[in-house]
């Protein structure tokens, strides 16, 4: 057990992320509602997306899949690490936790285990999380993982929400390092519970929000009013971003990567537009994933690691929001 009086820093040790095989394209969709890959392009930026399905694709194994590659590329063992926390919505189930059951695949146990629920800020919340424990000096290395699979939970019936989203799975070893300065020195982790009924997943009737006119809809499936999130999101988007750059008296020329949720390529362009955040600087991979939730920024973060663009020394902000309403932020050094 490290000194938990000694100030520590944390550091990312490896990534890793996974993806079903089945490619989901809009002209897949267009056959299957009254949709076109033009207007899903031209309003989400995405042009496909993957979905499980085969019997041994679910969020379990994506889950497995994404942390034993983070596990590697960090030249780990599952028995190194004391945690593992898992975000997502879309679990098998809620008890036992995917994450105790990660953990036992993974031969990580007795690390604690467990499942966090922020929607599309899971992940951010689970590394911003883990980075305090870190920091407390109760534990020296922690796997997090972000994983859904939205393809269960959208209703291919419906073309608004079901277009948007996709399954994938990233995550992050986070391990105690000597230097303090390392790790998150700025971060976030917020929700407005008020506006739940603008993003939620009902399992039965009585979970519909009281005065809800809405007439087809249906358990265990997604539920969003596009707009309302888009306006949030938007606006989240970049007073998060703002915040953080202020707190830390960082400029955007500062920062080496902006890693956002990959929600809506409008809605990261508004973004851009509103802060002056160069091109080179927001990655994006909504046109090939679309909108995985939890999934999201931990997939960009192992494509960017894959790429060498997250370099030692550097300083990174990740942000995300999403169902709650939840947002997170992280200043991240690297
Ligand atoms: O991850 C965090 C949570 N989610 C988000 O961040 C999502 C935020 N919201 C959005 O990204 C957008 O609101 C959507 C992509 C979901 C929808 O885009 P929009 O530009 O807000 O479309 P809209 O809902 O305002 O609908 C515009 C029109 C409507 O037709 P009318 O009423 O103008 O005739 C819709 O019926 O587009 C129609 N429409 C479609 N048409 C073709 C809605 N979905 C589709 C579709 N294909 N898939």
């Amino acid at each position: 057990m490290p000194d938990p009086s000694l100030p520590c820093g944390v550091r990312i040790a490896g990534t890793g992320s996974a993806v079903p095989k089945k490619v989901l394209t809009n002209e897949d969709l267009a056959g299957m509602m009254d949709t076109s890959d033009e207007w899903i392009r031209q309003r989400t930026g995405i042009g496909e997306r993957r979905i499980c399905s085969t019997d041994d694709e679910s969020v379990f194994t994506l889950q497995c899949r994404a942390i034993r590659g983070a596990l590697d590329d960090a030249g780990m063992k599952g028995s190194d690490l004391d945690l593992i926390i898992a975000a997502s919505v879309t679990s098998e189930m809620t008890c036992p936790s995917n994450a105790c059951r990660v953990a036992t695949e993974i031969d990580a146990a007795p690390a604690g285990a467990f499942d966090i629920v922020a929607a599309c800020s899971g992940f951010v919340y689970a590394l911003n999380l883990a980075d305090s424990l870190i920091r407390s000096g109760r534990h020296r290395a922690i796997g997090v993982i972000g994983c859904d699979a939205m393809s269960k939970a959208v209703d291919y019936e419906e073309r608004t929400v079901s277009v948007l989203f996709g399954d994938a799975a990233g995550s992050a070893i986070l391990v105690r390092d000597d230097d303090p300065l390392k790790g998150s020195i700025f971060q976030t982790m917020e929700a407005d519970g008020s506006s739940w009924p603008s993003l939620y997943l009902p399992r039965k009737e009585s979970d519909v929000p009281p005065g809800s006119t809405e007439t087809s809809i249906r358990m265990g499936k997604l539920r969003m009013d596009g707009r309302d999130v888009y306006r949030f999101a938007v606006s989240k988007f970049k007073n998060v971003i703002k915040e953080a750059l202020k707190a830390t008296d960082l400029k955007v020329d500062d920062v080496s990567e902006f890693v956002c949720h990959q929600s809506n390529i409008r809605i990261i362009e508004s973004a851009k537009e509103k802060l002056g955040l160069p091109d080179d600087k927001v990655y994006v991979n909504i046109d090939r994933y679309g909108n995985t939730s939890a999934g999201s920024v931990g997939l960009c973060l192992d494509e960017l690691n894959k790429a060498g663009r997250l370099v030692e020394g550097e300083t990174i902000v990740l942000v995300a929001f999403g169902g709650g309403l939840t947002w997170a932020s992280s200043v991240w050094n690297l």
